[in-house]
């Protein structure tokens, strides 16, 4: 078998489709002198009959249905191999354009580094800006795909959870609660606290959460950066709520705890965003492939 080659195989696959030699012979553009003889030529491989002739009809012999059956297999598993393979031409070059909240720069580089290193052609960029901007970014369609903490409701899109995202609360190492289990917000409120700026996803998530209680905060200080913030509150201004993703990385860990608030976290979700009309480019979508793999280890 391995002596027959692929035209042979598409011709037998023609001839018992069409169950003809003339048509096959036609379909494909050869004489049927060429057709017979090249069947002659792949039942002679076998060594068996493929085909059998009852009156002018022509049919497939057993070997033949089994024939038959495996070239419908080959023919599925060349047209699978036919679509990754346009896919990779597609994805060994291009551009994905990423806009995400400045709380998801603790983790997006990190994502977009194992990708890049499985496809090194694809140019990537990065927008960090809080949450009004990537949605100014979104409704300007300026991007391929965007990652925020709560999808917009105002606009039409596509939006998808990968990852969680909890919410907590962080008092320097010292502070009276420090050691106290199951705080009640009311208590909570009386602490001065720090703000991210207007526009803040985290904030936003934080006013929420007091609103909800019917509680208000009493505001010691914005800050337009989730370090700054970290530094603040070392500093001693007063307590804050931040996402567990920005206690991560270069944190001096030892001078501020995560308190025990009652209703803390804030579970919340990641989700990557885009526009509902919007078709997605082939790295686009491997991209968000990457991402719902990465949020299951
Ligand atoms: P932020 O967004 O970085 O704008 O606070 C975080 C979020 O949307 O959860």
């Amino acid at each position: 078998m391995r002596h027959s080659t692929l035209r042979q195989l598409e011709l037998f696959e023609a001839i018992a489709r069409l169950g003809s030699f003339t048509r096959a012979a036609e379909e494909l553009f050869l004489t049927q002198p060429t057709v017979s003889m090249q069947i002659k030529k792949l039942s002679d491989t076998v060594g068996m009959p493929l085909f059998e002739q009852v009156g002018k009809k022509i049919y497939l012999t057993d070997i033949g249905h089994e024939l038959h059956r495996t070239c419908l297999g080959i023919s599925e598993h060349l047209s699978n191999f036919e679509m990754i393979a346009a896919d990779m031409k597609g994805l060994k070059k291009g551009k994905l354009r990423l806009a995400v909240v400045t709380t998801a720069k603790y983790f997006a580089p990190r994502l977009l580094g194992t990708f890049c290193q499985q496809y090194p052609g694809v140019d990537v960029s990065l927008k960090v800006s809080n949450r009004e901007r990537v949605l100014e970014r979104l409704a300007s369609n300026l991007d391929d795909l965007y990652i925020l903490g709560l999808p917009p409701v105002d606009v039409d899109v596509v939006a998808e959870a990968f990852l969680e995202n909890n919410l907590v609360v962080i008092a320097p190492a010292n502070h009276p609660l420090a050691k106290k289990k199951r705080i009640p917000l009311e208590r909570l409120v009386k602490e001065p606290f720090l703000l991210r700026e207007p526009g803040s996803g985290t904030r936003m998530a934080t006013e929420r959460k007091f609103d909800e209680s019917g509680l208000k905060l009493k505001m010691r200080m914005e800050l337009g950066s989730n370090e700054a913030i970290k530094q603040a509150v070392i500093g001693g201004l007063g307590v804050s709520v931040l996402s567990r993703h920005t206690l991560e990385l270069d944190t001096p860990s030892k001078q501020f705890v995560v308190l025990d608030v009652k209703g803390f976290p804030i579970k919340r979700h990641w989700y990557f965003v885009y526009p509902s009309g919007k078709k997605l480019s082939i790295i686009a979508r491997t991209f968000v492939d990457h991402l719902r793999q990465a949020s299951q280890v």
